[in-house]
């Protein structure tokens, strides 16, 4: 059976993340920080729902007592220059 992507940011498939959890790793944080599934560009916006699902079914373990994944907000970084000219981002401000 072919693997499935799970994070396609990090191209983490979903072997990685049962094997992960098989080696011992039980948790969101865990999983996340073992296999870098919702660590990409996106920060987890695509790949979360899909991660909690699997990680929640194979370790039989209900949803509330668990942490889920933090989004974070993409950055982008900007020049000193550019910041004390109020330009943020493609506005100036
Ligand atoms: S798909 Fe997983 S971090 Fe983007």
């Amino acid at each position: 059976m072919a693997d499935c992507v799970i994070c396609r940011c990090e191209e983490v498939v979903l072997s990685d993340i049962v094997q992960a959890l098989e080696d011992g790793y039980s948790t969101h944080r865990e999983i996340k920080l073992k296999t870098r599934a919702g660590m990409g560009i996106c920060q987890g916006r695509t790949c979360r729902p899909l991660l909690d699902q699997i990680i929640t079914s194979i370790s039989n373990e209900a949803m509330p007592k668990r942490v889920g994944l933090v989004q974070n907000v993409p950055i982008r970084p900007i020049t000193l220059g550019d910041l004390a000219k109020g330009k943020v981002g493609d506005h100036e401000s």
